[in-house]
């Protein structure tokens, strides 16, 4: 008998801006992500996310302008590329009181704050959600969000993930260690709260942190939110083996991807992990109208914009590159894994090589069909690249949601290769299967009580 096929997962891609992956979308007549400032454009997308079974609402931060193309940051200003920006913790009480299952993936980069202060928020999101929180663990990629922190420039690329390894350690013992299980009496007769005997001070001495400190927040569904990670750079590939629960890849040739996958489940020695692959998608009731709206949304597609953000995530001024210019082939400082990625796309890579995958505003060309050709593209994915599902980027929102959950997902459940309901329990446990916290041999595991 044939094995089932394997379920695909679904996260929604944004981020608290206009102008996220796909640039110049917010012009189009239907977007709305203009409303990004109102709480009730984000508990709308929440339900519809739910009513269509997402996994999680991933949210992208950044902490710095976008500044590298042509060394200015005037382009990004006027095109609204990721500025102006909302701090995405916030956002999540809100989408969580209006929802019952939905996760959320909240990157917050961990280069500016000692670890009590990241600790305590994500311990209080994972209670006002009830155990629905998840952290995508970044240190940036920005010289100009050094530059808002007092320095002149970020630490380098390896350096950065060693901070992280040692963050990692201290807020494992925070999340995990501090308060033992049994340490919260809340006892009304004898007036004890908590038993002192059953919560540690963590004591830390290390190159970069220095504590000495017990938690602030009683212990929470998860204790450690569910972790991701999205660095894929060799360096970044050994940190995601150690810590990450899922991983956020970035498109490119299937064999490319196929491989950093098979390298992150070989590196992570039997510990699951889950593998999203950033995809936008164009879907139609049939296939000439999603041509069509392809055909539509790419009339407001800006490649200035699209420019303005490669430009800082590879770490590269294309301004100063001319079109049949090869990008440098030496890794830079931002993210190693976008400019292999591009190189593994394109045989010379070039600007003009680039500017051509910018159909709707970004290095990522959308998947466009009818529901059952888009469903047939993320399932070959799934099979024949052993990906988990999917962070879908926004085009023109809410429609390009509403078209994956009324279109595309009633496809994939009668191809039984979509949930028809949620698993319960916290985040993890939807995701996984297991119990609410991580367990061995995760390293979060080996201090927990
Ligand atoms: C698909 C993808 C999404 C990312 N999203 C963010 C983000 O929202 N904020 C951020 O600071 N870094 C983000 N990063 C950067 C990575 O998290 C990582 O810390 C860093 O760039 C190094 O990656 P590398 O190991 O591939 O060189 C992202 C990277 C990738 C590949």
């Amino acid at each position: 008998m044939n094995p089932s096929p394997r379920e695909i997962r679904l996260n929604a891609f944004d981020m608290a801006c206009l102008g996220h992956i796909q640039q110049g979308m917010w012009t189009h007549p239907r977007d709305r992500a203009v409303d990004y400032l109102s709480l009730s454009h984000w508990t709308s997308l929440a339900r519809t996310l739910e009513r269509g079974l997402f996994d999680g609402l991933f949210l992208a931060d950044v902490l710095g302008v976008y500044d590298v193309h042509g060394g200015s940051q005037d382009a990004a200003i006027r095109h609204g590329v990721q500025i102006p920006l909302l701090d995405p913790m916030l956002l999540v009480p809100a989408m969580a009181a209006v929802t019952r299952n939905l996760g959320f993936g909240v990157t917050v980069n961990l280069a500016w704050e000692p670890p009590a202060l990241l600790a305590r928020r994500f311990s209080t999101l994972d209670h006002l959600t009830g155990g629905r929180i998840g952290w995508n663990i970044v240190t940036g990629y920005l010289d100009s969000a050094a530059r808002a922190m007092g320095l002149d420039r970020q630490m380098a690329h390896d350096d950065r993930y060693d901070m992280a390894d040692e963050f990692m350690a201290v807020v494992y013992r925070l999340w995990e260690e501090s308060w033992a299980a049994d340490a919260v009496k809340r006892d009304r007769a004898s007036g004890v709260y908590a038993d002192p005997s059953r919560v540690s001070r963590i004591r830390h001495e290390g190159r970069q942190y220095r504590l000495d400190a017990p938690h602030l927040v009683e212990p929470s569904p998860q204790r450690t939110p569910v972790l991701y990670q999205a660095g894929a750079s060799d360096r970044g590939r050994a940190f995601a083996a150690m810590h990450a629960e899922c991983v956020f890849l970035n498109g490119g040739p299937k064999p490319h991807v196929a491989a950093l996958v098979a390298d992150l489940r070989t590196r992570a020695a039997g510990r699951p992990i889950k593998a999203f692959l950033g995809a936008t998608l164009v879907i139609g009731r049939t296939a000439a109208e999603a041509r069509d709206k392809l055909e539509d949304y790419r009339r407001c597609a800006s490649v200035e914009a699209a420019l303005v953000h490669a430009s800082a995530s590879l770490g590269i001024d294309l301004a100063a590159l001319d079109l049949d210019d090869e990008l440098p082939a030496a890794p830079g400082n931002a993210i190693q894994s976008n400019v292999t990625a591009l190189r593994a796309a394109a045989p010379r890579a070039t600007k003009r090589a680039l500017v051509d995958r910018m159909i709707l505003g970004s290095r990522q060309p959308p998947i466009t069909g009818s529901a059952a050709e888009v469903a047939d593209a993320l399932a070959a994915w799934v099979d024949d690249a052993d990906v988990d599902g999917f962070n879908l980027s926004r085009t023109v929102i809410p429609d390009c949601i509403e078209d994956v959950v009324d279109l595309v997902v009633p496809v994939l459940q009668e191809r039984g290769r979509y949930k028809r309901a949620y698993a319960p329990g916290t985040y993890r446990e939807k995701l996984f299967g297991a119990g609410p916290r991580l367990a061995a041999p995760h390293p979060a595991a080996a201090v927990a009580r």
